[in-house]
């Protein structure tokens, strides 16, 4: 039995299915602040598996170990957060308390629990502006914004939990730009208003929904001006988590390992294939630069190939037409129309 705490979100669901493909028993422990019941029953329908799913927030210390302790789990995966980089930056105390706190109040349920696997939702923006690319695990380490901080104090806690106690085991997965969706059209990304991130509001002109995309800035020192990230396909990011656990269940230690997929691409490499695999037009306007944002960065995904036997399947023509059936098939979200 595997807890996922933030298991109705976006990655959680998508790593659900995978888990119970796998034939994992799966408890979700969500507080639905940014996600859908139906993102769950969606789950057990593309798996054909039930699982179980508690309503809770992980800062409940007493709910959270109860519920722990009832799933009966031998190991977690604490996907459970907030992800919103500009809203952490106006509420710096609101991003401590859900994912400092809510990871402390989490690691204490599990030692109390004597369960002692954890795999942790961290994050390329740990290793802030690059030095060197691509991102080696043993590059430095910083942070630029308040979620970024929150990711890096968390990956801290968890060295100095394993330090202080060599019987945990402790996968700490430094994702980096999540696409995708499901290839059933199932499950997908839900943003709710304006979305943030470049793929879900592509999706959104493609389909429709927004006039044209703005893309931040074409000045920047990449191939065509625009900002170079490393995509990932999220049922491979997914599948990353289930080799992840089969490689803690054999290893003790504390890991540090990027999922990614090794490879930059441009915002207009993106819209391009959104293009190619919706057969929409994805209009732009080049705005100004994004406060914050880089101009590039990629992973050296070799240490999860060399640990975990994981590696990228799904290239970026994928990545768009599954994010373009799931947004075609859902033009609105979970909730229909809003
Ligand atoms: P998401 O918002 O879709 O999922 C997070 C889930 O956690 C949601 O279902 C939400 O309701 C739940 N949640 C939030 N606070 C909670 C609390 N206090 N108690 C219980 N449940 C709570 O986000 P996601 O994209 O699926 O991200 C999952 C994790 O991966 C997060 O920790 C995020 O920081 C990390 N991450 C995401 C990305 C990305 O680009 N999506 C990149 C790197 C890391
Ligand atoms: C990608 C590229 C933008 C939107 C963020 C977080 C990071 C991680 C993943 C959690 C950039 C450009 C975007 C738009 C655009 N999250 N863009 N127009 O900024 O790489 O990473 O999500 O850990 O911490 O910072 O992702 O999808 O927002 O942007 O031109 O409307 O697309 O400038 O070059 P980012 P993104």
């Amino acid at each position: 039995m595997i807890f996922v705490t933030g298991g109705a979100g976006y990655i959680g669901s998508h790593t659900c299915v995978e888990l119970l493909m796998a034939g994992h028993d799966v408890t979700v422990y969500d507080n639905f602040s940014n996600s859908q019941w139906e993102a769950t029953e969606r789950v057990q329908r593309i798996a054909g598996r039930t699982m179980a799913v508690v309503r809770g927030d992980i800062r409940d210390g007493a709910a959270l170990q109860a519920a722990l302790h009832a799933s009966g789990a031998k190991a977690v995966v604490h996907f459970a957060g907030l992800k919103a980089v500009g809203e952490s930056e106006a509420e710096p105390l609101k991003y401590y308390d859900n994912n400092v706190l809510g990871t402390v109040r989490l690691l204490e349920a599990m030692a109390a629990c004597g369960v002692k696997t954890l795999v942790f939702s961290s994050s390329a923006t740990v290793y802030g502006v690059p030095e060197v690319l691509p991102y080696r695990e043993d590059h430095r380490l910083s942070a630029t914004n308040t979620y970024g901080m929150t990711k890096l104090v968390v990956e801290n806690m968890l060295r100095d939990l394993h330090r202080s106690d060599a019987d945990w085991r402790i996968g700490i997965l430094r994702y980096f730009n999540p696409v995708g969706a499901h290839s059933s059209g199932l499950i997908g990304e839900d943003p709710q208003g304006t979305p943030n991130n470049l793929m879900p509001y592509v999706a959104q002109v493609a389909v429709g929904r927004r006039e044209f995309l703005n893309v931040w800035g074409n000045d920047y020192p990449t191939p065509d001006g625009t900002g170079v990230r490393d995509y990932i396909h999220v049922v491979d990011l997914a599948l990353g988590h289930v080799k992840a656990l089969d490689y803690l269940g054999a290893n003790t230690g504390c890991v540090s390992v990027n999922l990614g997929a090794g490879v930059g691409h441009s915002v207009l490499d993106m819209v391009r294939s959104f293009e190619a695999a919706s057969g929409r037009p994805v209009p732009f306007k080049v705005g100004p630069r994004r406060a914050g944002d880089l101009d590039a960065y990629w992973a050296d995904a070799s240490l999860a190939q060399a640990l975990f036997g994981w590696r990228v399947e799904r290239g970026l023509d994928v990545m768009c037409e599954d994010t373009w059936r799931w947004q075609n098939m859902n033009p609105n979200g979970y909730k229909g129309e809003k």
